[in-house]
C-alpha cells in the first residue's frame, strides 16, 4: 500500500524517491481531455476576480507559497503576499479590496494557518486551501480545494508535498494568466525527469553529506532569487532532522552581518540556478571562502564550473526549484542518517501541528 515502507530503510527516502511520479501524477490530474493543463473554472474565476492574493502558511508549506508568490505574479500579473499563519492572525496587513486567500497545508490541520481561515471567513472572504488531505479541516472549511496528490506522506520532514505544492502552485498560475511565457506541461515533465536523474545519484550525496557535515556545528545555505527559497527550504531540512543549526540566505544578505559566524571549515551550500544572479552568487561564495567557508556549489547544467560539488540537470529557470530540492532534502537525509539521528521522527516535531 501506498503508506507501506516496503523495502525502504525510511518512509522519507522512500518519499523523496517518489517525487518524479508525484509531478508527473500531478499533471495528469490537471489535464483536460485536450491534453492541457487545467483547474476548476469556479477556482479559475475566484483567483482571476480577485486583485491581491494572500498565501498562508507554515513551515515547509510557507516555503513553497514564496515560490508560488513568483508564479502568481510572473506568469499572472497578480500581486501576492505570503505570510506565516501564526502572525497573520493577530498582526493583519492592511488588506486590498478583493482578496483572496491561500492556505497551503500538505495535512490541512495546522491550527496556526485555521485560525487564519476562521477570522477571513468571519470577515467575509473567499478561500482556496491547497491539501495534500481531501476532507480535512482547513479543505472543509475553505469554499475551494486544489489537492497536492502527492500520497500520504508520513515522515516528518516534507519532501514530496513541498514538491507537489509547487507543481500545482505553478499549474495554477499558468491556468490563470492571459498568456504565460512557459509550455509548463512540457517544462514539468522534463523537471520530473531531472528530479530522477538526480535521485539516481544517491551516493553522492551521501558522500557529500559525509565530507561537509558529519561533525559540524552549523551550515549556511545561500541562493538568490528562486535559489533562495530553495535555501531556506534546505536549511529547515537540515536542522529538522540532523539538529544541526542552519540558515538560509539571501546570496547578498549574508555579508550583512551572519558572515562573522563565518570560520574555518564551516559549511555554505551554495545554490546556483538562476543565470541572471550566477555571478553575484559565486562572487558571494569568494567572500565567504576568503573567511574560510567549504563552500559546496550547486549549480544548474549550463551554468556549471570546475570545483562545484553538484551539477543537476537543466530545467526552466521558474520550475528549478522542483530540481533544486532534491540535493537538499538528500545532504539532509544523509546528514543526519549518519550523526545517528531519527530521520522519520526528528525530536521535539510532529507532523501536524493541532495547537497554535
Ligand atoms: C509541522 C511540520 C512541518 C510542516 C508544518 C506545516 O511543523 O513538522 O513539516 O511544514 O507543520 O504543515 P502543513 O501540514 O500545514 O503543511
Amino acid at each position: 500500500s501506498d503508506i507501506d515502507k516496503g523495502t525502504y530503510p525510511h518512509y522519507m527516502l522512500k518519499e523523496m524517491d517518489e517525487q518524479p511520479a508525484v509531478v508527473r501524477r500531478i499533471t495528469q490530474k490537471y489535464e483536460n481531455e485536450a491534453g492541457q493543463l487545467t483547474i476548476d473554472p469556479a477556482i479559475q474565476q475566484a483567483i482571476q476576480e480577485a486583485d491581491r492574493l494572500y498565501i498562508i502558511a507554515a513551515g515547509t508549506s510557507y516555503h513553497a507559497g514564496l515560490i508560488g508568490k513568483q508564479y502568481f505574479e510572473k506568469l499572472a500579473k497578480i500581486p501576492v503576499e505570503v505570510h506565516i499563519a501564526s502572525e497573520f492572525g493577530y498582526n493583519m496587513p492592511l488588506l486590498s479590496k478583493k482578496p483572496l486567500f491561500i492556505f497551503i497545508s500538505q495535512s490541512g490541520e495546522t491550527a496556526d494557518s485555521r485560525q487564519v481561515l476562521v477570522k477571513v471567513k468571519e470577515l467575509g472572504y473567499q478561500a482556496l486551501t491547497m491539501t495534500n488531505a481531501p476532507g480535512s479541516t482547513l479543505s472543509r472549511e475553505a469554499d475551494y480545494t486544489l489537492l497536492l496528490h502527492a500520497g500520504p506522506e508520513i515522515a516528518v520532514a516534507s519532501t514530496k508535498a513541498y514538491v507537489a505544492q509547487v507543481a500545482v502552485l505553478a499549474i495554477t498560475a499558468y491556468v490563470v494568466a492571459d498568456q504565460p511565457e512557459i509550455e509548463l506541461k512540457k517544462e514539468l515533465g522534463i523537471a520530473a525527469n531531472a528530479i530522477q536523474s538526480i535521485i539516481d545519484r544517491k551516493e553522492e550525496f551521501a558522500k557529500l553529506a559525509e565530507s561537509f557535515l558529519a561533525t559540524t556545528r552549523n551550515a549556511f545555505f545561500i541562493g538568490r532569487g528562486m535559489d533562495y527559497y530553495v535555501s531556506m527550504e534546505g536549511a529547515l531540512k537540515l536542522k529538522e532532522i540532523s539538529y544541526i543549526q542552519a540558515e538560509g540566505f539571501a546570496g547578498g544578505e549574508l555579508k550583512h552581518g551572519t558572515i562573522a559566524l563565518i570560520e574555518d571549515g564551516t559549511p555554505v551550500i551554495a545554490l546556483a540556478t538562476q543565470k541572471e544572479v550566477a555571478l553575484n552568487l559565486r562572487g558571494n561564495v569568494k567572500e565567504v571562502v576568503a573567511r574560510g567557508a567549504n563552500p559546496c556549489i550547486i549549480s544548474m547544467e549550463g551554468m556549471e564550473e570546475a570545483n562545484d560539488a553538484i551539477t543537476i540537470p537543466h530545467v526552466h529557470p521558474l520550475l528549478s526549484p522542483l530540481a533544486a530540492v532534491v540535493p537538499v532534502q538528500l545532504i539532509s537525509y544523509y546528514a543526519a542518517l549518519q550523526r545517528g539521528c531519527d530521520v522519520d521522527k526528528p525530536r521535539n516535531l510532529a507532523k501536524s501541528v493541532t495547537v497554535e
